[in-house]
């Protein structure tokens, strides 16, 4: 282990990127499967893991919606988020904030409270048993009409208390922000914080959009921001976080190779960089991986690293204190 592959993995961190149905492992799925009788097209682990060869967000999307349809239960999303956990507290992750997409399930005929029930239910393990605290953010299909996110949010309005945000996911490419514009403020109204994927996949315009139209908070992914010089001096100068993935960006060929990866270009201009994992289970590695992947393709520096932690936590929904007590904890480990 190099000295700064040690240096990541005691490093305290936040994950603001997850996506719980994209931390489902191919062993999890196949016992899952089993215990809900539910049939896979799969024969073993190894062929799961061996489908798992992307070439775009929609190659590795129709996949993991297939992978969900083994999650029945409120015990299955317990053990679900559970397991996710596990990992993280493994990487000194000390906060996530993590998405679910409850249409994947309502729309299979899981109802919304077994979903939060359940995910609830292993964040509280989370915290009692493994010290991780956590937050749930509803995410939204893009691919789906805005009629149906406010069918959703409907669904969630007896949750709403165990809501800290919601978000925009799946396909982007022709589904941009600006089909979400009355959803996102009705969500706003209820006093929730506002994420949306952006410039993954989609053009410069879209994350335009996301700001000017949707007024997140927070964006994930952003990447695409790079291409458009007034995107990076507005990101800048707004402080936006970016909740990067570079593993993800490597497996759905967003970057090409991870030497390509925009980090450092884009902490060089003042962007308010986070590293996260997204899915995975599917892009192979939790948060650790990305750190420490991306260190070594592109060389970061120990200072780098830890300013991405303490963005981490700066760019989470926690209390100000919270955030401060978290951050202090960085400062107190690098030195
Ligand atoms: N859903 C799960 N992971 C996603 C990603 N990386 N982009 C869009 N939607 C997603
Ligand atoms: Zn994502």
């Amino acid at each position: 282990m190099t000295d700064l592959t040690a240096y990541i993995a005691g490093l305290p961190k936040a994950e603001l990127h997850l996506h719980i149905e994209g931390s489902l492992e191919p062993e999890l799925m196949f016992e899952l499967a089993q215990r809900n009788g539910v049939s896979i097209p799969f024969d073993s682990v190894e062929a799961v893991r061996a489908a798992y060869d992307f070439s775009n967000l929609q190659d590795f999307l129709d996949i993991y919606y297939a992978g969900a349809n083994v999650l029945l239960t409120r015990q299955d999303f317990e053990d679900l988020a559970f397991a996710y956990f596990q990992r993280a507290a493994a990487d000194n992750v000390r906060h996530a904030e993590i998405f679910f997409d409850p249409q994947t399930h309502t729309d299979r005929g899981v109802a919304f409270g077994v979903v939060v029930e359940g995910l609830i239910a292993g964040m509280d393990r989370a915290k009692t048993e493994l010290g991780v605290t956590s937050g749930l953010i509803l995410s939204f299909l893009r691919h789906l009409t805005e009629e149906e996110a406010f069918a959703t949010l409907e669904m969630a309005k007896p949750y709403l208390h165990h809501f800290i945000g919601v978000g925009l996911d799946s396909s982007e490419v022709g589904h941009p922000p600006s089909k979400f514009v009355r959803v996102f403020a009705a969500a706003r109204e209820l006093g929730l914080k506002l994420c949306a994927h952006a410039g993954e996949e989609g053009p410069p315009a879209y994350v335009h959009e996301a700001l000017d139209l949707l007024h997140i908070d927070r964006m994930d992914h952003g990447n695409r921001s790079m291409e458009d010089e007034s995107l990076i001096q507005r990101l800048s100068a707004e402080q936006m976080t970016l909740t990067v993935c570079p593993l993800s960006n490597l497996k759905l060929c967003v970057v090409k190779d991870l030497k390509d990866h925009p980090v450092p270009e884009m902490l060089r201009r003042g962007l308010h960089v986070t590293l996260n994992s997204d899915d995975p289970a599917y892009f192979g590695g939790y948060v650790n991986a990305n750190y420490i992947r991306l260190a070594e393709a592109v060389g970061l520096s120990k200072e780098q690293v830890t300013e991405m932690a303490k963005n981490s936590f700066e760019g989470s929904f926690l209390p100000d204190a919270q955030k401060l007590k978290y951050m202090a904890e960085v400062d107190a480990y690098a030195a």
